[in-house]
């Protein structure tokens, strides 16, 4: 990102239109009854993100920063997502459809003069325009969270994207890259829109491991699942073991074997399951019982973070692991270009300077870390973003899925969840000491 303040201006707007206009590609393709049910009791019906969306979007930039009354004070208590669980959200008297847009789209109109006439300096919601990144990355996130909605939903196909290419460059030189052990920097105080739980930067020690150069494939995983895995109680952490028995899981989440073949559904379709992918819709403890069984474990967020941003002819860190450049097309699959990760090994240009690939996009990956604040973290601008998270039950997961925008995706974004999760689009890669 070029930090000039013009730019940066430039940057805000093209990156709120952007997440706009997939917000109405999500939303649009489906008819009204369809926005206002409930597709799975994970999920909030798709009309209660797109008036939540407006709703922040009206709190921080209409509000916060320009100091604007409420527009429909009497609405706020509803797309308050701490007042009301997802599953509880279909009953409530949400705006409808036609409404949900009207608003969202007067709130947007009022934002473009605001963004106009606002100076990006005087206090931490102003400097580099954060507050204007921050509700960008806030619809990208909920973009993301949409497209889950997306696959979750039964009934035919209505999204539709091309196919990765396949893979340009040569495969990765080796299985897995040795990490060399010493310090690095980890988390950022320079990224202008980073959000708090990235901050701030912050030396780490880090002993030797070896990394996986690709997420672990479909492929991979069918060996695990053949060898017995789901039956096997000492490769399970004791709720994960607990999870599967309750719930009979016996794969990955949209798969189910016909005729000794794998199948899955994704997006509407049903299709057998690519050997080379990486492998998606895994909870952490189907993660931590395949890195078990594969004697290896789940990299920490130290060693996904050193792995994906060390430099280690300069020994500082990048924003990406190819560099400091944002991602283009060739780096990395990102923002929903394509509806699937690409294969395993994809991406050579995208590679750290260790060779490891495929650390941005394609898929989530979860980390053996749970989700806690950096060294001298603030809470900003809410403690509802990262504090009220931290602890024991959430796991780290990095790097992002093809379902994240590059406004909210680098080096050193956090995302995290609960582990029995498996909606989301998230796979794994292993490590070994060395
Ligand atoms: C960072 C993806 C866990 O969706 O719960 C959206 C992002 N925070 N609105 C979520 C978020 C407030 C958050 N995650
Ligand atoms: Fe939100």
């Amino acid at each position: 990102m070029n930090d000039a303040p013009q730019d940066l201006r430039e940057q805000a707007l093209t990156a709120l239109t952007a997440a706009r206009q997939r917000t109405a590609g999500l939303t649009d393709c489906v008819d009204a009854d369809d926005l206002t049910a409930q597709h799975s009791p994970l999920m909030s019906p798709l009309v209660w993100d797109l008036a939540h969306i407006g709703n922040m979007e009206e709190l921080w930039l209409l509000r916060n920063v320009a100091g604007h009354d409420p527009m429909h004070p009497e609405i706020d208590p509803l797309y308050d997502a701490f007042e009301h669980p997802r599953a509880e959200r279909p009953t409530l008297p949400l705006l409808p459809p036609d409404e949900a847009r009207r608003y969202t789209a007067e709130v947007r109109g009022k934002v473009f003069d605001v963004l106009e006439k606002t100076p990006f300096e005087g206090s931490d919601l102003l400097d580099a325009g954060f507050a204007f990144g921050m509700i960008a990355q806030h619809e990208q996130q909920h973009d993301e969270t949409m497209l889950i909605t997306h696959q979750l939903r039964r009934g035919a196909a209505v999204l539709t994207a091309p196919d990765p290419d396949p893979p340009a460059g040569p495969p990765p030189a080796a299985r897995e890259a040795l990490v060399p052990a010493g310090p690095f920097m980890m988390g950022t105080s320079a990224e202008p829109w980073s959000l708090d739980n990235e901050r701030p930067a912050h030396e780490r020690e880090v002993a030797a491991y070896w990394i996986d150069t690709a997420p672990v494939t479909n492929a991979d995983y069918q060996r695990f699942i053949a060898d017995g895995g789901y039956t096997t109680r000492r490769w399970w952490a004791p709720e994960g073991w607990e999870q599967i028995r309750r719930h009979g899981i016996g794969a990955p989440l949209f798969w189910w074997s016909e005729g000794g073949q794998w199948l899955r559904r994704r997006f509407g379709v049903t299709e057998p399951v690519p050997a080379a992918e990486p492998v998606l819709h895994v909870s952490w403890y189907e993660a931590d019982a395949y890195a078990r069984w594969a004697g290896r474990r789940l990299p920490t967020e130290a060693e996904w973070e050193k792995a994906a941003r060390h430099d280690p002819a300069t020994g500082g860190s990048r924003r990406y692991p190819w560099g400091d450049e944002d991602p283009t097309p060739e780096h990395a699959n990102l923002g929903q270009r394509h509806l699937r990760p690409a294969p395993a090994g994809s991406y050579a240009r995208g590679a750290s300077p260790l060779g490891v690939r495929q650390l941005i996009g394609d898929v989530w990956e979860w980390t053996a870390s749970d989700f806690t604040g950096y060294p001298g973290f603030r809470a900003f601008p809410y403690r509802e973003y990262s504090e009220v998270f931290f602890g024991p039950a959430h796991k780290v997961l990095r790097g992002g899925s093809f379902a994240v925008d590059a406004v909210a995706c680098r080096g050193t974004f956090r995302n995290w969840d609960l582990p029995v999760r498996r909606q989301i689009f998230a796979g794994f890669r292993t490590v070994r000491d060395a």
